[in-house]
């Protein structure tokens, strides 16, 4: 009797944490790897490929009648009150890599890849 609902408790604990690891992929902004290749040469016989990791998902954003204040002051012209987030890095680390070409010595590259993820200001520009 006491070990069965043990043994219940336990179960539904696990199949919390399962479903709880499913949820990312749907809502909010989280980690998420991606491979990348770095190529060397024109030709591309040297070649390595690394997995980093990168912040997708979603974020609130809303859209409200403007206020009266706003109204007035912008001549009735802003009439809606726009707020938005973007999936952002909030944390990001510097890996080194080693890139081996032939009998040439190994160089070594520093890539930046996500540690953290939190919605943040959109920052619309990639470059
Ligand atoms: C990245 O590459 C590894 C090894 O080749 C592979 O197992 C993995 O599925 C790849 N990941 C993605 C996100 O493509
Ligand atoms: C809101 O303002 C824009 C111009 O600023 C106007 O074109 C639009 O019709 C307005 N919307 C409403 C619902 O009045």
């Amino acid at each position: 009797m006491m070990a069965a609902s043990v043994l219940a408790l336990v179960l539904s604990l696990l199949l919390a944490i399962a479903c709880w690891s499913h949820e990312p992929a749907g809502i909010g902004c989280h980690l998420h790897s991606f491979n990348v290749t770095i190529k060397r040469d024109p030709g591309g016989s040297c070649h390595s490929t690394h997995t980093l990791q990168a912040c997708v998902g979603y974020c609130e954003s809303s859209a409200f009648p403007s206020k009266y204040s706003v109204l007035r002051a912008s001549g009735f012209k802003h009439n809606i009150t726009s707020v938005s987030q973007c999936c952002a890095i909030s944390k990001m680390q510097k890996v080194k890599v080693q890139l081996r070409c032939g009998g040439s010595r190994p160089e070594t590259m520093e890539l930046f890849t996500a540690k953290a993820c939190q919605c943040d200001m959109c920052r619309l520009s990639r470059y």
